[in-house]
């Protein structure tokens, strides 16, 4: 069923939940389950309302470049779609490289933040002539240098910043508290940018980028950061160096449940106060901002079990398709599609199909009483779902569908059991 419909994202019509004007009910009946399903409009409404807040704070001469982090969604559609709008993209590997040349972004757009960068990768980077990398140690610049060299290219580098600060929704997503893998202390940068100066005729250092990360929803926790930018910045200017490009991070929340999330034009004050006075340009990495709550997990009800301790709603979806609620203990909102008529509502654990315990998308959350073919949607999946889904238990990777309008497209196919076995070989000697 489909309508016209002046209502864009997911909503309800008649009972029925739908993806602008198409309804998800038909998009299971047509596509199956599990499937990833995402808003275009969705999507381009994140970017402009981002957008929005930065045009407000930021000076009108001075170029800003918001750098899709498409880690958290890294479907080539997607990426087509963010680089019409004139998004450019963060990429942390060779994968995300190639996924984004095929999707057409240029070069001239692309920021590499991978950690451990291999020389695979690096070459592949400087064939494209990225506009950055951000460096993550010494030992990552002198390699840069080195392929560049052998290139016969000159690299631009940023150096991550670890500012020592506890930010993100979760303690796996904080990215820079001095005990993580990520970043460089001011010293280590101010040694770095030296040495790159001096020491290496393939480098030009461009500037510093920080990460601190995701989910973050207090503006003030952006603020120490700023301002370590802004002193370490000014410690190099005042050596001489020339910072032209700061990397100020992505990190900004979506709503889950009902949390209280990120005053946009409060941290655009931030930017205004410590960053815009630098008189740089300005680079951004939002990931899940853009696409979290533009997708969701489409999923049926296998069935109920009973059991002493409580009711289990098992769906066909698991923890390989969503690895989130078992990895970071994530909420995702659990709602039927279609209004079945039945009034009560029971406490479910809802479950997938894999065998681990840990498999459980939910405990004991309430929910209108659904039975076996019921249709749920798992909320907000479309940042860190699909693309950090796997085979565990060799489940075939789910269908990705986009939804424009009334236009409905597979971006990804669904794959089949042999597809997941296709790389795989018996040696002769068994
Ligand atoms: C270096 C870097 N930049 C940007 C992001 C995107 O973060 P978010 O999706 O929270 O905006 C990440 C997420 O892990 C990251 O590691």
């Amino acid at each position: 069923m489909h309508m016209t419909n002046s209502k864009t994202g997911f909503h309800n019509h008649k009972g029925v939940m739908y993806v602008d004007d198409v309804s998800l009910s038909d998009i299971a009946r047509e596509y199956g389950t599990p499937s990833y399903v995402y808003s275009a409009s969705v999507i381009r409404e994140q970017y402009n309302v981002l957008e929005g807040a930065l045009a407000c704070a930021l000076p009108k001469k001075k170029k800003h470049l918001l750098c899709y982090a498409c880690k958290a969604n890294s479907n080539i559609a997607i990426l087509k779609l963010l680089r019409n709008l004139g998004c450019g993209l963060e990429i942390v590997s060779e994968g995300e490289l190639v996924r984004g040349l095929k999707a057409g972004f240029k070069g001239n757009k692309i920021i590499s933040t991978s950690f451990g960068k291999s020389s695979d990768e690096i070459r592949a980077c400087l064939e494209a002539d990225i506009l950055q990398f951000n460096v993550e140690a010494e030992a990552e610049l002198e390699m840069i240098n080195a392929i560049a060299g052998q290139m016969g290219k000159i690299a631009r580098v940023a150096f991550r910043l670890n500012p020592d600060i506890v930010g993100g929704g979760h303690s796996k997503i904080s990215t820079g508290r001095k005990e993580d893998k990520f970043g460089n202390t001011a010293a280590k940068i101010l040694v770095l940018y030296k040495r790159a100066v001096e020491e290496m005729e393939h480098v030009t250092p461009v500037g510093i980028s920080m990460h601190i990360g995701s989910q973050i929803s207090q503006a003030d926790t952006f603020r120490p950061g700023f301002e370590q930018i802004a002193e370490v910045t000014e410690d190099l200017r005042a050596q001489g160096f020339e910072i032209t490009h700061l990397d100020i991070g992505g990190g900004f929340p979506i709503v889950y449940d009902n949390e209280d999330i990120l005053d946009l034009d409060e941290y655009a004050g931030w930017v205004k106060d410590f960053i815009v006075p630098l008189d740089v340009h300005i680079q951004m990495e939002p990931g899940r901002y853009m696409v979290g709550n533009a997708g969701i997990l489409l999923s049926q009800v296998r069935y109920i079990k009973t059991t002493p301790s409580g009711k289990f709603m098992v769906l066909d979806a698991g923890m390989n398709d969503l690895v989130r609620p078992a990895m970071y203990g994530a909420y995702h909102e659990i709602r039927p599609i279609q209004n079945s008529g039945r009034t009560t509502t029971s406490n479910y654990d809802v479950v997938g199909p894999v065998c681990e315990s840990g498999d459980l998308f939910a405990k004991g959350r309430e929910c209108q009483d659904v039975e076996a073919g019921d249709l749920v949607a798992l909320m907000s999946a479309g940042a860190y779902g699909f693309s950090m889904a796997s085979n565990y238990n060799s489940r075939p990777l789910p269908v990705e569908i986009l939804v424009d309008g009334d236009n409905v497209a597979v971006i990804n196919k669904p794959q089949g059991i042999e597809d997941i076995m296709v790389r795989e070989s018996i040696p002769s000697w068994l």
